[in-house]
């Protein structure tokens, strides 16, 4: 059996910069049509200039494949309206980290004061500047996301027009609160629909797993699983595909991410086609996201087939992949 994804988005993902830009970017624009790319370098991207020369490292590292790298900036609540309208064009939204929550976001957002960062939220409402959040409070990690909800709905109040995607969901409280306001979008990665805590810590623990927020109980990634393969309309396919060195990641103080980016169509047409929903993979890893960006990605055509494929171990010595050694069930044909 074969199936053809058009033009497939990936509308959160890591790409990181040198050494790791030049093995991931590649892996992501081999098979993806277009990618938002996460602003969390360090120092992170805070200026056009950021932008237009992180966009160009991207170009150059992701080599002959087309793909476009739709650029976000780092939510500061001082950027001016002058400047918000003058990096406009270089962007597609502007990502929010509460401050210290997950890596390289010590410069995000404490407190979530509504005067301070109206300024900012209500010159992006009237610009059309998406917002993405990064949904979690500093509590209990495994209730900071439903704890972080009514911070969504204050927001979604008050700034009606403004698109707010709250990204990487994993409870099912996130998933109730998308239909509950017209301007509260989301995205949902491939492991937290193959995963729970347990997978993560049951057994011996599997740092590979291990990425904020945390993967939640068998009813959220019920409630997510529900969602996406429905493809919901408010509701799009983000990896968060987080690489890191394999020694960040075996070591103590394991650094939080998955990397998912050169294994995430094959896991989504193995995790569509086990429930029977492939008809609605198009919609959850493309569709969606045009409708909502609305943007045009380039024209790619990737074929699919349901023919058991070996997932590296480690890409480039350096990056250990979700599934490493493990068999999936489908594989990329083709990609052009
Ligand atoms: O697990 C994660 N890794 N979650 C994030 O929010 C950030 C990401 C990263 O940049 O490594
Ligand atoms: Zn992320």
């Amino acid at each position: 059996m074969v199936i053809s994804i058009d033009s497939p988005l990936d509308m959160h993902l890591h790409l990181r910069d040198e050494e790791m830009l030049d093995i991931v970017a590649p892996l992501s624009a081999e098979t993806f049509s277009g990618g938002l790319v996460m602003p969390n370098l360090v120092p992170p991207v805070t200026s056009k200039e950021d932008v237009r020369s992180y966009r160009e490292r991207i170009r150059k590292a992701q080599g002959e494949h087309r793909f476009i790298p739709y650029m976000t900036l780092f939510f500061k609540s001082d950027y001016s309206p002058e400047f918000l309208e003058s990096v406009r064009e270089e962007i597609l939204a502007i990502k929010l980290y509460p401050a210290g929550i997950t890596t390289n976001s010590e410069g995000g957002v404490s407190g979530f004061d509504l005067e301070e960062l109206s300024p900012v939220l209500g010159v992006m409402s009237d610009l059309g500047i998406p917002l993405c959040v990064h949904g979690e409070t500093g509590g209990f990690v495994m209730d900071r996301e439903a704890e972080f909800i009514p911070i969504y709905e204050m927001l979604a109040r008050h700034f009606p027009d403004l698109k707010i995607v709250m990204e990487h969901i994993t409870t099912k409280a996130a998933v109730e609160a998308l239909d509950r306001y017209e301007n509260l979008y989301a995205t949902i990665t491939l492991h937290h629909l193959y995963i729970t805590l347990d997978d993560v810590a049951g057994g011996l623990l599997q740092p590979h797993l291990f990425c904020k927020p945390i993967a939640k109980r068998p009813e959220d990634r019920e409630a997510l699983l529900k969602t996406a393969l429905a493809a919901h309309p408010k509701v799009m396919f983000g990896s968060d595909s987080a690489p890191h060195p394999r020694d960040k990641k075996e070591a103590p103080g394991c650094a939080a991410g998955v990397f998912t980016a050169p294994i995430a169509l094959q896991g989504l047409a193995q995790l569509f086609d086990r429930h029977g929903a492939l008809d609605n993979l198009q919609a959850f890893v493309s569709d969606n996201a045009r409708r909502i960006y609305g943007i045009t990605p380039i024209e790619k055509t990737v074929i699919l087939e349901k023919t058991p494929w070996l997932v590296p171990e480690i890409y480039e010595g350096t990056v250990v992949p979700m599934f490493a050694g493990q068999s999936l069930e489908w594989r990329v044909l083709s990609a052009e």
